[in-house]
């Protein structure tokens, strides 16, 4: 099943991959759970879901605890009223200055599918400043967000840094690290996704940190751009190497191959 939200790095198309290097274990932990797309097409008999996007997680803990009576609720911000600049606008407004965490979530959700290229991003102080995307009829998703509530019953879900979930493992977990992506070249900008940046110290700090864990019996495995650095921060782990065909530019016509690796520290 696809995730119900569009989200950057989103590892959707390479999941069998994935799977076919996860071990089994009681309990799968995801402290970079972003849209969710591993824990959605496994089946561990529980999960800890965790990210440093608050909006994410309180989304999922509306969506898990109500189901179809919140997915209802969202439905009404679906229409091709909504699907216009000005109303864009005024709605992110909203949801800027809201204290309601049920609007502002579903606000969340409307601002993905209308938003340019289903991007998160947030200013200095926090507000979200993504601009209006122009799609002809952006999609409601009802069948996906109804089997993201099934399949959350088994789920834990928390707003937190990724050291702190993965401090928090015992035996028996498994766990599955998907940080934002370090830069191709050591020039470039890293992605930030919530207002938080992760920069090399945290891709360093992931690495020592599931290298304990995997020295206490808890398998981790990892994955992120192939390039000397990873290659070098994660030289204790077993690195299987691939290709993903990716969308590089924002016009959706520029595609390129971007080597890829998972990293199993076991
Ligand atoms: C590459 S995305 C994960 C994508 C996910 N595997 C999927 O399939 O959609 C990285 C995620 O890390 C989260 N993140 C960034 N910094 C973090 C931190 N310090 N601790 C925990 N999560 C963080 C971002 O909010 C984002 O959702």
């Amino acid at each position: 099943m696809k995730p119900f939200l569009k989200w950057a790095g989103n590892k959707y198309k390479i999941v069998e991959r994935i799977k076919a290097l996860l071990p089994s274990g009681q309990r799968l932990v995801e402290p970079f759970v972003g849209s969710g797309a591993l824990f959605l097409n496994t089946e561990y008999p529980r999960y800890l879901l965790t990210d440093a996007n608050a909006d994410l997680i309180t989304l999922y803990q509306h969506l898990q605890v109500e189901g179809e009576t919140f997915i209802e609720y969202c439905r009404p911000l679906f229409t091709p009223e909504n699907n216009d600049k000005d109303r864009y606008y005024a709605l992110r407004d909203e949801f800027n200055s809201t204290d309601d965490s049920r609007r502002k979530s579903a606000i969340f959700l409307y601002m993905n599918k209308h938003g340019y290229n289903g991007l998160c991003r947030y200013n200095m102080q926090g507000g979200f400043n993504v601009p209006f995307g122009r799609y002809k009829r952006p999609y409601f998703p009802e069948k996906e967000m109804l089997y993201f509530h099934q399949k959350s019953q088994n789920a834990i879900f928390q707003h937190a840094d990724f050291r702190v979930t993965m401090e928090s493992c015992a035996m028996g977990d498994v766990v599955y690290c998907d940080p934002p992506y370090v830069p191709l070249s050591n020039t470039a900008n890293f992605t930030s996704y919530s207002s938080g940046g992760f920069g090399w110290e945290e891709q360093k700090m992931l690495a020592t940190l599931a290298q304990s864990l995997s020295a206490r019996g808890i398998p981790v495995l990892v994955s992120n751009h192939n390039t000397d650095f990873v290659q070098d921060i994660y030289s204790v782990a077993s690195i299987t190497e691939f290709d993903v065909q990716r969308y590089i530019s924002c016009d959706g016509e520029n595609r390129s191959k971007a080597a890829e690796l998972l990293a199993l520290f076991s």
